[in-house]
């Protein structure tokens, strides 16, 4: 009997992620699987460990990508970090932000949540006058918003959760490798990211870190993590004491090493320069197109740009137009912003010029059929311009 097998199309991804990964770590992907416990794949394990210390600018011990896609390092550091009844102050400035909070509800713990609207970050005034309030024992904050682009500034935050002695919970989904997390200077208790975006692997491991300090108040907890899978400390057993805890993928965690060995080749703040470059390559070509950004300059995030769609157009027509006439995905708005912003991803291998170009050049054609006119000339020119006076020394 023939089989038919269906054939994953050739794309290029510049949505929210996953983005297109360096031909290496395809390569890493296709080594021969081996055990969990093979201790060839615990010096793979450790490597990783060392690396991922490099990223996310740490020194802590408890640094691994934990099975499961950036929503279990969620889950994770959620689990882990809170207890029925403590107070978590949940600050929310679009999609993932609320996720958390759904989170430490499911957690039981005593939330309180601070809105702020979508496309700006959060407030510092208002975070402050919120833990004046006293008694909070964890913030959650999101660091690059991926649901509207932004980009949360830190200084602020860290100083007055160091004042008030309250634990930040870090989302760095859609920053870590391709944005400064600055896991020690700032001060954070525990973080966790995904292996898609700007890491530059495919789906299925979440990076996440723990201070020493979140170590110790696990070790204090008067309730077990009420989520055995994601119990830091039993993973820790595997990951330290090389005691089966589950069956590892070593064919994720090869991919895995190799995206980060290519960052460490490349250089984490050369990378880091080469998605601003490109950031603002992409945003000086939107603007003399005659398109806008959704969010102010100060707040915006290198990783993940968020463009208006202009007023008339079909968002979801022209997403389907550039995915079925040039076989590129970019993503749509979520939530309150569904159908007024696209998406388009600048991480990791994928934050390139010639994307850029590839991009801007597919939607003024997919605007046209619209009956949209756009100024591509003068925008393949800004962008160009723009990326070549932010040259890298
Ligand atoms: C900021 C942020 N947090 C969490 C997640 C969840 O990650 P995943 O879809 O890998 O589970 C995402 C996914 O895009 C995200 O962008």
């Amino acid at each position: 009997m023939t089989v038919k097998r269906p054939a994953a199309p050739m794309r290029t991804l510049m949505g929210p992620g996953p983005l297109d990964i360096h031909p290496n770590v395809y390569r890493a992907l296709a080594s021969p699987v081996i055990g969990h416990l093979d201790p060839a794949y615990i010096e793979v394990l450790d490597q990783i460990r060392e690396r991922l210390r490099m990223v996310f600018q740490t020194e802590n011990h408890l640094t691994q990508a934990s099975p499961g896609t950036g929503t279990s390092g969620m889950e994770m550091c959620v689990a882990n970090m809170l207890e029925p009844g403590d107070r978590v102050l949940c600050c929310v400035h679009g999609y993932f932000g609320a996720r958390i909070r759904q989170m430490a509800e499911r957690q039981d713990a005593a939330v309180t949540v601070l809105e702020s609207e979508w496309g700006m970050p959060d407030d510092p005034a208002r975070i402050e006058a919120a833990l004046k309030d006293g008694g909070y024992k964890v913030i959650t904050l999101v660091h690059a918003e991926t649901s509207t682009g932004v980009l949360q500034p830190m200084d602020d935050v860290v100083r007055l959760a160091k004042s008030y002695g309250v634990k930040i919970l870090l989302d760095t989904v859609t920053s870590l490798g391709g944005v400064d997390v600055k896991i020690d200077e700032w001060g954070i208790d525990a973080a966790y990211s995904c292996s898609q975006k700007c890491i530059g692997s495919p789906p299925g491991l979440a990076p996440i870190t723990f201070s020493e300090r979140a170590v110790e108040a696990m070790k204090q907890r008067s309730h077990p993590v009420r989520a055995w899978y994601l119990d830091a400390q039993l993973l820790d057993e595997y990951w330290t004491g090389h005691k089966y805890h589950h069956t590892s993928s070593s064919t994720l965690n090869y991919g895995l090493l190799e995206a980060l060995n290519l960052i460490e080749e490349e250089g984490l703040s050369n990378r880091i320069d080469r998605h601003l470059r490109n950031h603002r390559a992409l945003v000086a070509g939107i603007e003399a197109m005659g398109l806008e950004m959704f969010v102010a300059p100060e707040y915006r995030l290198p990783s993940l740009n968020t463009v208006r769609v202009p007023e008339g157009i079909d968002d979801a027509k022209v997403r389907g137009y550039l995915l079925e006439t040039f076989n590129l995905e970019i993503g749509g708005g979520l939530g309150a912003i569904a159908g007024k912003v696209w998406r388009v991803g600048l991480m990791g291998y994928a934050s390139s010029p010639e994307r850029i170009l590839f991009f801007m050049s597919c939607l003024s054609h997919s605007l046209a059929a619209q009956g949209h006119a756009t100024d591509l000339k003068s925008g393949l020119a800004a962008a160009m311009d723009t990326h070549e006076k932010n040259r890298l020394p």
